[in-house]
């Protein structure tokens, strides 16, 4: 006879099917199981555990250049005039940056702050690029002022905004219009972005008259034309429609008699996370050349996910595992604070444990889970993994893209460290966050007088 456990992971568990961990460690060529264990490159796990502690982001030195290498290769080699602006929202990690950076990558910024880190990390302002939906009065004058390259604009509001400030201050903005395309992108509703009803962009339909109307104001040149459909796409077909949209647009503009010069086709390309088929670069290269290649203008492109995803883990440890009246739940030191793409948006990330003899160990589902007073603190479940008792390590993998950098200090969890890691040298590039320093600037109002000794018992 079948548990009640039994049935209810058997039918319909969100892991049937996926993939197991030889395959995922087959798949990421940075990763090792060593008679120690799992490594990121030649660094052990353990070793990092031990020396650093846990929950730690590590990530690949080797898996950043060769992904960014590759990509760079695959617009090249299509015979593209490509830059590559990283987008560093997905990991704005000083040492990340910076390695990209001396690369040769520019930079894709959405904030005054990100704007300051790719600056830090040695990009210089004309190779950086200004998007985002609500930029303010303030972060538009930092980015004239410092000679951002290109500034992508939203909506008339924002240009009229903008061509105020800039002639206010004696400068011209060099501005791409964002265009929204109306293109379903197939990925997660929250992570799309280039639908009618999302909030970015202009319509199509008023992309030549606003273009036309920026050339004449003030402070204002337009330089070409935007589009980004969303994240995590895994199918080339709404590229292959937003970029004709594109190139019809760009098309349009010039036979207006209007400059263009560039036009930035955002970033999008999706990773396997469960061994899902995805595009190549190559073959999203194919396609930006088949839509955009005829009309010689220079290619603005905004990866993210796609370069730094795959090239770290977050490193934590078991709690405790605790058997359930209906699962079984391994409990990690690392919670939704630390990564909550599972939490947002569902997303699979495979997890690994880091000891060899766990590999060999007989599977059954568990729901692996952080300590977080919230239900949505799942990392996965029913996910067919060993016994795993305290002071286990795992990895959960994908982690480099959109996981430091969305964490929160919510339940009072000091910011996880981060390690990169080359060849068999690891460095922190990110010591893990004090109580202190979690705490700074933390003062009680004057009404409350000063803080009173606490009672001593
Ligand atoms: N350019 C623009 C204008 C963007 O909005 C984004 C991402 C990118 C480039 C980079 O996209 P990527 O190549 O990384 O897909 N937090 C979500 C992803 C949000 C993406 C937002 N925009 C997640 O964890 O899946």
């Amino acid at each position: 006879m079948r548990t009640r456990f039994e049935e209810r992971t058997r039918s319909g568990s969100e892991d049937h099917g996926a993939p197991g961990f030889r395959s995922l460690l087959a798949a990421r060529p940075h990763l090792a199981l060593t008679a120690v264990g799992l490594a990121v490159e030649a660094v052990p796990l353990a070793r990092v555990a031990v020396s650093h502690g846990t929950p730690t982001w590590v990530y690949s030195a080797a898996a950043i250049h060769t992904r960014y290498r590759a990509m760079s290769v695959a617009l090249a080699e299509a015979g593209l005039d490509a830059r590559i602006h990283y987008a560093l929202k997905a990991n704005d990690s000083l040492a990340v940056v910076t390695q990209l950076a001396r690369q040769g990558a520019g930079a894709d910024v959405v904030s005054d702050g990100e704007r300051r880190i790719a600056r830090q990390a040695g990009i210089a302002p004309r190779d950086i690029v200004f998007s985002g939906v609500g930029k303010t009065e303030a972060e538009l004058r930092a980015a004239l002022a410092d000679g951002v390259g290109q500034i992508n604009v939203e909506s008339a509001e924002e240009l009229a905004m903008l061509s105020a400030i800039a002639r206010g201050m004696g400068v011209t903005a060099k501005v791409a219009l964002r265009i929204n395309p109306d293109v379903d992108a197939g990925t997660h509703a929250k992570i799309t972005t280039g639908l009618a009803e999302n909030k970015f962009g202009i319509p199509s339909t008023d992309a030549l008259a606003l273009y036309s109307h920026a050339a004449a104001l003030p402070g204002i040149v337009p330089v070409g034309l935007a589009m980004h459909i969303g994240s995590q796409i895994t199918s080339l077909a709404p590229f292959r429609s937003a970029y004709s949209l594109l190139a019809a647009l760009a098309r349009e503009v010039r036979s207006a008699g209007l400059p263009i010069a560039l036009l930035d086709i955002g970033g999008g390309l999706g990773i396997p996370y469960a061994g899902e088929e995805v595009p190549s670069a190559s073959a999203y290269a194919a396609v930006v050349k088949e839509t955009l290649g005829a009309l010689g203008l220079r290619l603005v492109v905004e990866p993210g996910r796609w370069i730094v995803g795959p090239a770290g883990v977050l490193l934590a440890r078991v709690v405790l595992q605790k058997q359930g009246e209906h699962r079984r739940f391994v409990i990690l030191d690392a919670a939704m604070n630390d990564l909550i793409r599972p939490s947002l948006y569902d997303a699979w990330h495979g997890i690994l444990p880091v000891t060899p003899a766990r590999w060999r160990a007989p599977l059954s589902p568990a729901d692996v889970v952080g300590p977080v007073c919230e239900t949505g603190d799942t990392f996965a479940s029913a996910r067919p993994l060993p016994d795993l008792g305290p002071g286990e390590l795992v990895a959960i993998l994908d982690a480099g893209a959109y996981g430091a950098v969305m964490s929160s200090t919510y339940n009072a969890r000091p910011l996880a460290a981060a390690v990169m890691v080359s060849g068999t040298a690891d460095a922190v590039i990110r010591p893990r966050q004090s109580f202190e320093a979690m705490r700074a600037g933390e003062v009680l109002p004057p009404w409350l007088g000063p803080l009173l000794p606490p009672p001593e018992r």
